[in-house]
């Protein structure tokens, strides 16, 4: 179903998330027929490009980055005929008339900030002052959001000064994921696990967020982050959320942002022996974190394990485990509901201890399984076996190829006007006051992080710390 008329600008249009992401996937969207024909993707850029050699980057942009490309050539040219672009200075005055003439009126206006967090200001101030945006303009914003809680509340003041947070969407690409969004459908359109949702019959939840890359050529930038800042603080904390909040009452934007903020609200701090900070480790093949980070001293993780624990009555006592890491021996994102064992087993201490566990994977594979527990089929007596009950959607939905990445959904869901699956400016800042303290008590201890080989499953230590609570993680594969 299309959606309806827009011109969207992209500032930052020849940058680097443009050109992999945000046009590639419009590109998809277009081939989806969700494009309408009148719509405008206007990029806007320093670079002093016409609107010819934007068609002409945008192009090889498609054929390098859009890889469920099924379209062809003619399909592609037609694309570009919706293209346009103004050589614009974000922080000065040159451009802004050429875009105010070239904007429609009566249309979804969308403005892209693909650009670094410095200009959001002065972009949302230009665009208010010379009459480009309207009360019905909506602006999309990415992360990183702040690099703690005070840059994240200078930054939503900036936005506030121009732009009511109802036309804000800030971007977690994980909330864009399909099987973050099937995480609510089971969780709250089934009567099956809800009741069982809980301390009571909870043992405890795993998420995992295991990358094989590493920091590559964002080295710069990654040494300043860390894993705390760069995937913590954003996509495992709305995994987290999305876990762990109260039924929403409605499948609506505030309802279900209130309920995640509620969550982040109630998490405790976390004393640094349920803190593992790891670093990847050279071996005879790969570079080093420090080499790739280009600081020989660098005390940056690459990887981190926390214990974290919510404190409201569902959840109280029942840790919740998260990792995430780069080079390490699989790319895999889980999260794992792991259920108590039964009170009391009526077939004896033989028979073993079986636990509930439900797996929800992300990526790659994207599916759901529910392990359970039945009789090891054959005349052998009453040994019992784990089977896993598979829910996996991949049959339901066809193709993966066919599934709109996060992207793609996302951007749609800021023409329709969506703002369910995009942060709300007080969640943002709750998270920074949540992960503050911990960064700067490790900061004050000089903490050096825990080696681990590129390949491997991170740090040891991050092992002992389940351990030291009679449990294990998963294996990451
Ligand atoms: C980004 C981080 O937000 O998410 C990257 O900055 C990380 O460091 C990426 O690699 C992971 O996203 P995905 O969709 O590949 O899991």
């Amino acid at each position: 179903i299309p959606v309806d008329d827009f011109d969207l600008v992209i500032f930052g249009g020849t940058g680097d998330l443009a050109r992999r992401k945000i046009l590639p996937g419009l590109y998809r969207r277009f081939c989806a027929g969700q494009m309408p024909a009148e719509a405008r993707i206007i990029g806007a850029a320093r670079s002093d490009f016409g609107t010819p050699e934007f068609r002409d980057m945008v192009r090889d942009a498609i054929h390098e980055f859009s890889e469920k490309n099924d379209c062809d050539e003619q399909k592609i040219e037609q694309f570009l005929a919706q293209l346009h672009y103004v050589t614009i200075d974000v922080m000065g005055e040159g451009g802004w008339s050429e875009l105010k003439d070239l904007m429609r009126d009566g249309i979804v206006k969308a403005f892209y900030f693909s650009v670094a967090p410095k200009l959001f200001g002065a972009i949302a101030e230009r665009l208010h002052l010379k009459g480009i945006s309207d009360q019905d303009s909506r602006i999309v914003v990415e992360k990183p959001f702040g690099r703690d809680l005070e840059t994240a509340k200078a930054l939503n003041a900036d936005l506030a000064a121009h732009f009511d947070e109802t036309q804000i969407y800030r971007i977690d690409h994980y909330l864009g994921k399909e099987t973050v969004q099937n995480l609510m459908a089971v969780r709250f359109g089934n009567i099956l696990f809800e009741p069982l949702w809980n301390a009571q019959y909870i043992d405890h939840i795993q998420i995992t967020v295991a990358e094989t890359v590493g920091v590559g050529g964002r080295g710069e930038y990654y040494d300043r982050a860390g894993a705390m800042r760069d995937m913590v603080q954003n996509h495992l904390m709305q995994l987290l959320c999305l876990i762990a909040m109260e039924p929403p009452s409605k499948y609506d934007p505030d309802a279900v942002r209130d309920e995640k903020l509620k969550v982040i609200r109630a998490l405790e701090p976390i004393a640094p022996h349920h803190i593992v900070r790891g670093q990847y480790d050279a071996t005879d093949t790969e570079q080093s974190y420090r080499e790739d980070a280009g600081d020989p001293k660098s005390r940056t993780e690459s990887y981190i394990a926390l214990r974290c624990m919510i404190a409201n009555w569902r959840w109280a006592n029942t840790p919740i485990y998260i990792r995430t890491g780069k080079k390490l021996k699989a790319r895999a994102s889980e999260i794992a509901v792991v259920f108590k064992d039964t009170p009391h087993s009526i077939f004896g201490e033989e028979a073993g201890k079986h636990a509930n566990v439900l797996r929800i994977r992300l990526q790659p594979n994207e599916g759901m399984t529910l392990q359970v527990t039945i009789k090891e089929p054959g005349p052998g007596g009453m040994r019992l076996v784990d089977v896993p009950l598979d829910m996996s959607f991949a049959d339901a939905l066809g193709d993966e190829d066919d599934v709109p990445d996060a992207y793609e959904r996302l951007i749609m869901d800021v023409i329709r006007g969506n703002q369910t699956l995009f942060m709300r400016g007080d969640e943002v800042e709750a998270a920074w006051a949540w992960t503050d303290p911990l960064i700067n008590g490790w900061t004050a201890r000089n903490d050096v992080p825990k080696l681990y080989d590129v390949g491997s499953a991170g740090p040891d230590d991050a092992a002992l710390m389940l351990k030291r609570e009679n449990r294990v993680w998963r294996e990451i594969k």
